[in-house]
């Protein structure tokens, strides 16, 4: 479904000549969950913003191939790429209170999309958006239609941002650190939708972390991020128990164990 052949992304005011992502290649087949870590700045953000193509192309540069479902999409034109990524490419972020819009009511914001990308009645957007507000679990959905962000809690809010996503019935999600500003009783809540989206919508997942924990509780396999390229790939349990890499096997031990976390 998705193939990233030799990405590299470099941003033209970026200090000396370094590249942010250099040279990646992933391979996520349809609803599978890959995880994507490493630690901070190794460049998770910068290659999700290139797959989701939010990346601002006068500050930056990629180059490479991205295959989503047989159509190259760096050498689509503008207007095909907005079409595309914004229908078929969903993104999660980790702040949710800062990719919603404060002034404007919930429900109009998770139908954005829809109005972007399809021809359906304000009507119909209002029933798909309470249609996909319920899947994932929001409650009372014709209240929180009605709702300001500054309303809700992070988790809801976080439950908002994914029903957002899903609207268009999008191939792929992209979930950035999704519960990385959350509490960890929310967070597992979190995870456990985002593995009933999985299943339920087959919908592919990317989950970037920087915590090896919370991807192993989701994914099936994951790739390892440092500086710019990846070190490694595999199932969950492979990279878990047989690491290739010294860095890998630091960012394992890295892991409080339940012991150390009192
Ligand atoms: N807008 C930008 N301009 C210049 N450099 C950037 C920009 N955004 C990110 N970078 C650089 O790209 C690298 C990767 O960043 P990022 O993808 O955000 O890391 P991660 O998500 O893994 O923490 C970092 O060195 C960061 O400083
Ligand atoms: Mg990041």
């Amino acid at each position: 479904m998705l193939d990233v052949k030799d990405l590299h992304v470099r941003f033209h005011r970026a200090r000396g000549n370094r590249e942010a992502v250099q040279g990646i290649n992933l391979h996520m087949d349809s609803g599978e969950i890959l995880g994507l870590v490493g630690e901070s700045g190794s460049g998770k953000t910068v290659t999700a913003m290139a797959i989701s193509g939010l990346m601002n192309r006068r500050e930056s540069s990629c180059t490479g191939e991205i295959w989503l479902d047989g159509v190259e999409l760096l050498s689509c034109d503008r207007e095909q790429l907005r079409k595309l990524q914004g229908k078929d490419i969903g993104v999660v972020f980790q702040e949710p209170m800062s990719s919603m819009n404060p002034v404007m009511r919930i429900g109009p914001q998770i139908e954005e999309s829809l109005r972007i990308h399809t021809k359906m009645t304000p009507m119909e957007r209002k029933e798909r958006a309470l249609y996909v507000m319920a899947a994932v679990e929001l409650p009372e959905p014709e209240q929180v239609y009605e709702k300001y962000p500054h309303e809700l809690s992070g988790g809801m809010l976080q439950r908002a941002m994914i029903a957002a996503a899903l609207t268009t019935r999008p191939k792929l999600l992209l979930c950035d650190e999704p519960t990385t500003a959350l509490d960890v009783t929310i967070q597992a809540q979190i995870l456990e939708l985002l593995k009933r989206v999985n299943r339920e919508f087959q919908i592919g997942i990317l989950f970037i972390s920087h915590d090896l924990n919370v991807v192993r509780k989701l994914c099936t396999r994951v790739a390892v991020m440092y500086q710019g390229k990846l070190l490694e790939e595999g199932p969950v349990d492979q990279v878990f128990y047989h690491p290739e890499h010294e860095y890998t096997k630091r960012l394992i031990a890295a892991i409080p164990t339940r012991k150390k976390r009192g």
